[in-house]
């Protein structure tokens, strides 16, 4: 591939991936097609941005999930940034046990390889072991736009290093046993999970409703009407009084009042009003 982008083939681009996915790479970020996509465009032949474009425009759709994949952040980590996990565990749990909801649903949005979605599984094994009689039938939606990251997210199974991000070997020890060349998630925090592809920029109201929506580390790379359209949507999937936890960075943008803003340890986090 010819590493010079023009100013109008990188328009076109940017405005492809913001058409997908809602990504939006910003100006002057031709550095990011070049070092994401280059061996994806090598191994396809493709040898200039005006090539790649006329096959995806083309109806390439192997192609695009590829530029896809290649192109979004899949970054994640066990209980990543720990205090989403406590505020699950001390206040979401504890108000579903109190008002008797025994199948809670929840939803990872954007659950990358999955640790998101199994973390969350795993602090509600942890409450029922402390409540034995709560949430027999609780689910977990995950979804993500990435098809190579949900397939490590159905999988279960991961490597040592994996491991190292984020788990303490108590709930290693609990909730993982060896596999292959490396450690799966354990049939009882697995089973409650299932996983299934979906683009944020679609419609998800036949996704049913949720009690709480984890949508985390994503927004954040998406404009702002976007962000607003997709924050109105978790709005109207959520039952009333559902909880909504985003990054640290992202924040209800456009349905600030529709929400009840709430905090934990410096974290902000919403309440459906
Ligand atoms: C940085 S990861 C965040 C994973 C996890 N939520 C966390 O906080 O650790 C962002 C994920 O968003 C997914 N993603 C990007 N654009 C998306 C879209 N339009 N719809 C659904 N998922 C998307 C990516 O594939 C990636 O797995």
């Amino acid at each position: 591939m010819s590493f010079k982008i023009s100013a109008a083939e990188y328009q076109e681009f940017h405005d492809y991936l913001e058409d997908s996915c809602g990504i939006v790479l910003g100006p002057n970020r031709q550095y990011l097609i070049t070092s994401r996509l280059h061996t994806l465009l090598r191994h396809a032949a493709i040898d200039t941005v005006a090539h790649l474009m006329e096959r995806l425009r083309s109806g390439d759709s192997r192609l695009r999930v590829e530029v896809i994949d290649a192109m979004t952040t899949n970054e994640t980590s066990w209980f990543r940034d720990t205090v989403p996990f406590e505020v699950l565990d001390h206040v979401i749990l504890e108000d579903l046990y109190s008002r008797k909801v025994q199948d809670p649903t929840l939803w990872s949005a954007a659950c990358s390889s999955g640790q998101e979605a199994y973390s969350i599984s795993m602090v509600i094994e942890e409450f029922m072991t402390r409540r034995p009689m709560a949430f027999r039938n609780a689910s977990i939606l995950a979804t993500d736009i990435s098809t190579k990251m949900l397939d490590q997210a159905r999988s279960a199974t991961y490597g040592s290093a994996q491991l190292d991000r984020g788990l303490t070997v108590k709930r290693r020890m609990l909730h993982f046993e060896p596999f292959e060349t490396g450690y799966r998630v354990k049939d009882k925090v697995r089973n409650r999970v299932r996983f299934r592809e979906l683009n944020l920029q679609q419609e998800f109201a036949t996704l049913g409703k949720f009690d709480c929506i984890f949508c985390r580390n994503v927004l954040i790379y998406f404009s702002t009407t976007a962000r607003a359209a997709i924050v109105e949507r978790f709005w109207n999937a959520l039952k009333p009084g559902g909880y909504l936890l985003l990054g640290g960075a992202e924040s209800p943008i456009g349905s600030h009042t529709r929400f009840q803003s709430m905090i934990e340890n410096k974290y902000l986090y919403y309440k459906k009003k």
